[in-house]
């Protein structure tokens, strides 16, 4: 099995305050890895050193083979302002492959290829020349993942994708992303606050605490301390 992240005793820290204190996990190919974990627990934190955005302390994050820190496809917590943009599925789409070019304002025809196999791919094809903003929460978070998908074949990091949705969008959203996961191949990093439904659909759960953490597959969360007193 390849390994895409691996991460050996990282810490972080905002002004001295420790807020990851040696973390040791890691991520192979075709994993589901669920990172769940009170608020204040770092999982943002977390999520923003696998990026790169932040840096750590002490440690390694260790990228597997042919595979970088913009290679990850990243979609993050929805705001307020991202739900009323004002463009076009398709745009929104493809300015996820914006990420592994720099700033060029043209895209190739291998980049709308790719964003149109990433909208076949979670069923959004028909809604392509839509307007993002008239679309309902469940439909801009499928399209929002087909952009993450834009900048990736191997792995996507989802910020609590299904917060702001009704139980039946949240219900189609994870079995979009498990179809990800299983039909295509690709490794899936989310955060969730709905322990229950992810240790269902995962293959690994990481859980951060103020002190101490847990990671393991999701059958050895549900058989350990912590995961059994959370399920
Ligand atoms: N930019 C920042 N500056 C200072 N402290 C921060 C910053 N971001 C987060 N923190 C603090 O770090 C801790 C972890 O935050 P975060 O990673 O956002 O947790 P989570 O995503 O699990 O809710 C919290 O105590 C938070 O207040
Ligand atoms: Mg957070």
């Amino acid at each position: 099995m390849n390994n895409l992240i691996s991460c050996k005793d990282i810490s972080a820290s905002y002004d001295g305050m420790n807020v990851l204190n040696n973390l040791t996990f890691s991520v192979n190919e075709g994993d589901y890895l669920c990172i769940v974990g009170e608020n204040g627990s770092g999982k943002s934190t977390l999520v923003k050193c696998l990026l790169g955005i932040k840096k750590i302390d002490s440690g390694n994050i260790i990228m597997g083979e042919g595979l970088s820190q913009t290679d990850i496809g990243y979609l993050p917590q929805q705001t307020q302002l991202q739900k009323g943009f004002p463009a076009t599925v398709k745009e929104v789409v493809l300015s996820g492959c914006l990420n592994s070019r720099g700033y060029y304002p043209f895209y190739t025809s291998k980049e709308k290829k790719s964003a149109d196999e990433s909208m076949q791919k979670l069923g959004i094809f028909d809604l392509k020349l839509r307007s993002y903003r008239e679309l309902s929460g469940g439909q801009q978070q499928r399209v929002l993942l087909a952009r993450a998908l834009c900048a990736t074949k191997k792995l996507i990091l989802l910020d609590e994708p299904v917060t702001a949705l009704d139980p039946l969008a949240s219900a189609e959203l994870y079995s979009v992303i498990s179809e990800l996961n299983q039909k295509y191949k690709i490794a899936v990093i989310m955060i969730s606050h709905d322990i229950q439904n992810s240790v269902e659909n995962a293959s690994h759960v990481l859980h951060l605490k103020k002190t101490g953490y847990f990671f393991g597959t999701s059958n050895e969360y549900l058989k350990s301390e912590i995961g059994s007193r959370f399920i």
